[in-house]
């Protein structure tokens, strides 16, 4: 999905979700700006939260994350490397000694590790008693001390990991992360990898996985390859993935990207920039006709009372209305002033999010 900010991608996708709910899905959306908490609320979902690290509670551990050894070294190992060198993938001979360093530390405390542990042992510059001593291995591991007991990031990474996605609604909130790249691409993928070993646990279950203004998010590191892959295999899995953006045109930044836009059956754009559209027509980003060009430009959003949809889709394409009842408009509204309202009426009454809304929609009769 991709519109103007402002334009309703959030408020749709509130409303998509619930349906998803509704009709017996596990649904997990990843977003920053908190557009999704009180209908989490209202749908008795887990609000997974991510602070500072100075009020975090969250724990990641990845190796406690681990089923088995063999098949999750397709996690630990990027993921590490991630840690190692964010800004440049690691040479043939630091990826392969890191991959022996997990192993290592895994035959000893296997779910107990923790990257404190690959850290002294990359400290000490040898993996094995023979070898001689690598200055590239220390190299490593001052790169991952942010991450061990030693850091500033100790707390989301020491100990057992605790988020469990044990409801069937579950809204991680990045926004805290925000400022801090290095941290939010690892706990992007961390997370990505939580919810792919849930995808593809139970292919009876109905899924869905949404990553709401995900592109900074996914831009480093290998959360990528996981939307990739999660693009291509989830149907396979009674599951779906989407990815709202700003712009058609992110999904154009890296191979990753391009991938999930052209493995997408169901396109959404909501209001574009009207230069927008020619642009992307010529560029090859979209495939425009003088028909899609004409509803493209059309589409509006008028605050409060609809937003319009173009639909691309292997049923055909054409524009949708979306037309909100009181409640729902309410319910999914990412105003400030709506969110405040909702919140203190909760806050002053002891009231429910449903109440809450009830008794604001009572007020303006
Ligand atoms: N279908 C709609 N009907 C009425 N108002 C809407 C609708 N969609 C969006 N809005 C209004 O526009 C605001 C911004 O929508 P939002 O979904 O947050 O935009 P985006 O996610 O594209 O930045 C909402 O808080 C709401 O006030
Ligand atoms: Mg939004």
């Amino acid at each position: 999905m991709a519109a103007l900010s402002g334009s309703g991608k959030s408020v749709f996708v509130n409303e998509m979700a619930y349906r998803y709910r509704s009709a017996g899905s596990k649904v997990w959306i990843i977003d920053v700006g908190r557009s999704y908490k009180n209908l989490c609320e209202l749908m008795d979902g887990e609000f997974i939260e991510f602070a500072d690290e100075r009020q975090n509670t969250l724990c990641l551990n990845p190796f406690s994350m681990v089923v088995d050894i063999n098949n999750d070294m397709e996690m630990l190992l990027p993921l590490l490397a991630e840690m190692a060198s964010p800004r440049e993938p690691l040479n043939n001979f630091c990826y392969t000694a890191l991959a022996s360093a997990i192993k290592q530390v895994w035959e000893i405390k296997g779910k107990n590790c923790t990257v404190t542990d690959i850290y002294e042992l990359l400290r000490s510059g040898k993996i094995s008693d023979e070898s001689e001593k690598e200055s590239q291995l220390m190299h490593m591991a001052v790169a991952l001390e942010p991450y061990t007991k030693y850091g500033v990031y100790a707390s989301y990474f020491e100990g057992p990991a605790t988020i469990e996605f044990t409801k069937d609604f579950i809204v991680l909130e990045l926004e805290e992360l925000k400022s801090k790249r290095d941290l939010q691409a690892v706990v992007m993928q961390i997370i990505m990898y939580r919810i792919t070993q849930e995808m593809y646990l139970d292919r009876s279950r109905r899924k869905i996985v949404i990553i709401d203004e995900a592109w900074d998010l996914m831009g480093s590191g290998s959360s990528g390859h996981f939307i990739e892959a999660g693009y291509r295999r989830a149907r396979k899995y009674g599951g779906a993935f989407g990815t709202i953006t700003q712009s058609v045109d992110d999904y154009y930044k890296t191979e990753a990207t391009k991938a999930s836009i052209n493995n997408a059956d169901w396109l959404f754009l909501l209001r574009q920039k009207p230069e927008n559209i020619d642009r992307l027509g010529k560029e090859g980003k979209l495939t425009i006709d003088e028909w899609m060009k004409r509803q493209l430009s059309s589409i509006t959003t008028d605050h409060g009372h609809y937003s319009e949809i173009f639909v691309h889709s292997p049923m055909g394409s054409g524009v949708g209305r979306l037309l909100l009842d009181p409640f729902s408009m309410m319910l999914f509204s990412t105003r400030a002033e709506d969110f405040e309202r909702i919140k203190n009426m909760r806050a002053e009454n002891g009231m429910t999010t449903e109440q809450a809304i009830e008794a604001i929609l009572d007020e303006r009769k």
